[in-house]
C-alpha cells in the first residue's frame, strides 16, 4: 500500500456562491500540501526543518473569505495571464482588445492584473484527488468561457498538482483555446519559512538563476528594457539574504517597495537542464535549515516579497498578515508580453496546446 494518502474536507462557501473543498494530500516523503479547488488555493503546506520538525510554511486564509475579502491571490492558480497588461489592452489579429484596468489605478485607468476582476483564482474548479504510486495530487479542470474578462476564445484548462515520495509539488498546466488568445499561468504560493505569522521573510536566503531582468515604470509595467543584474539589488546569482540590499535606494526597489520584479531565467546556462526543465531559483531559511528549488519549463520568474501585504487582513488562526510576510516565486513569461513583439509570445493559437510545468523541490539545508 502507497505510504501516501489523501483526505478531502469541506472548505466553506466562497463570495460567488460556490461550495469549496479542501483536499489534504500526505505526501509518503513526509510533506503534507493541503489545497483548494477554489482556485487552486494553497491552504496550508508542511515542510519538515533540518531536525524533522513540520511547520506550515505558506501565508493563506482558514476559509474562503479571507481571500473574498482581500488580496485574492495567495497561492492560488493564476489565469488567463499571469501579472500585467498595460492599460488592459492589446491587439490581435487586427482586433483591439480592453480588459478591466483595475489595478495600479489611483484616479485614472490602471493595468489588468492576473487575469481581471475575476481571475482564474475564483472559481470553483472541477476537482478530482488522485494516488498514483507513491505520488498523491489532484487533476483540477475548468472551462473559461470566450469573453471571460474580455479574453479572446473559451479556454479548456486543466491544472495538475503532484506530491511525490522525494517532496517534490509539481505543478503541470494544459490549456486549449478556440480562438487565439494570450496565456499565461502561474502559481502564486507565499512561501514563509518560519512559519505563519513568523515576521519579515528579509531573512530568507535566495538565488535567481538570471543575469537579466525586466525594470518597470513607475506603474508596474515593464519598459520593454532587459537589463543586467550585474552590481545591483537584483543580482541574486549567488545567494543573498532577501533583507540584504532589499531597502537601498533605487529606482526599481522604490517602485515595487521591494522586489516585486520579473527575472529572465539564464536557461540552461548556470543551472543546466534537467528533463525539459531549467533552476529558477532556490530559498532557504538558515534558522531552521528549510529550502525549496524552484525548476521550471518557463522563462522567466516574477520574485515578489508582499510589499503590500496589509495588517488589516486577518491569516490563518487569527494571525494578522504583515509587511513582507511572504515571498512569492512566480514561474511566468514576462508581464505585459502581448505588447513587447519582440519577447517571447504568450498568443496560443485557435487549437493549439499550451503546456507549462513547474517543480518546487521541499528539502533542508
Ligand atoms: C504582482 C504584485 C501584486 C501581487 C498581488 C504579484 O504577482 O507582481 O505586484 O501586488 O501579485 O498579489
Amino acid at each position: 500500500m502507497s505510504k501516501a494518502s489523501y483526505q478531502v474536507v469541506e472548505f466553506g462557501v466562497t463570495k460567488y456562491g460556490q461550495k469549496a473543498k479542501k483536499f489534504i494530500l500526505n505526501g509518503a516523503g513526509g510533506v503534507v500540501l493541503e489545497v483548494s479547488d477554489y482556485g487552486g488555493k494553497v491552504v496550508r503546506l508542511f515542510t519538515p526543518d533540518r531536525d524533522g520538525n513540520l511547520k506550515d510554511v505558506v501565508v493563506g486564509f482558514d476559509d474562503p473569505s479571507g481571500w473574498d475579502n482581500g488580496d485574492p491571490y495567495w497561492g492560488c492558480i493564476i489565469g488567463r495571464y499571469g501579472n500585467r497588461i498595460a492599460n488592459g489592452r492589446f491587439s490581435l489579429n487586427g482586433v483591439d482588445y480592453q480588459l478591466p484596468a483595475l489595478n495600479n489605478a489611483p484616479g485614472g485607468i490602471g493595468c489588468n492584473l492576473h487575469g481581471g476582476a475575476r481571475g482564474w483564482d475564483a472559481y470553483v474548479w472541477d476537482a478530482e484527488p488522485f494516488l498514483d504510486g507513491e505520488s498523491v495530487g489532484v487533476v483540477f479542470k475548468r472551462t473559461s468561457e470566450d469573453g471571460e474578462e474580455g479574453f479572446p476564445g473559451k479556454v479548456e484548462v486543466v491544472v495538475k498538482y503532484t506530491l511525490t515520495s522525494d517532496n517534490v509539488w509539481r505543478v503541470e498546466y494544459a490549456a486549449v483555446p478556440d480562438k487565439d488568445t494570450p496565456i499565461n499561468m502561474t502559481q502564486h504560493v507565499y512561501f514563509n519559512f518560519k512559519g505563519e505569522a513568523g515576521g519579515t521573510i528579509e531573512d530568507h536566503v535566495m538565488t535567481i538563476c538570471a543575469s537579466n531582468f525586466t525594470p518597470t515604470n513607475a506603474g508596474q509595467i515593464p519598459t520593454g528594457e532587459v537589463v543586467s543584474v550585474e552590481g545591483t539589488p537584483f543580482d541574486f546569482r549567488n545567494s543573498m539574504r532577501i533583507g540584504e540590499r532589499i531597502n537601498e535606494p533605487n529606482e526599481q526597489l522604490e517602485i515595487g517597495k521591494g522586489y516585486d520584479h520579473n527575472w529572465v531565467l539564464d536557461k540552461g546556462v548556470m543551472a543546466g537542464g534537467d528533463g525539459g526543465l531549467i533552476k529558477a531559483g532556490a530559498l532557504y531559511c538558515p534558522l531552521n535549515g528549510r529550502a525549496v528549488e524552484v525548476w521550471t519549463t518557463e522563462p522567466c520568474l516574477q520574485v515578489y516579497t508582499a510589499n503590500w501585504a496589509s495588517y488589516d487582513q486577518t491569516a490563518k488562526g487569527g494571525e494578522h498578515l504583515s509587511f513582507r510576510c511572504g515571498v512569492a516565486l512566480e514561474t511566468q513569461h514576462a508581464p505585459d508580453s502581448p505588447n513587447k513583439p519582440q519577447w517571447p509570445t504568450t498568443i496560443v493559437k485557435s487549437g493549439e496546446h499550451y503546456s507549462s510545468m513547474t517543480e518546487f523541490r521541499f528539502g533542508t539545508l
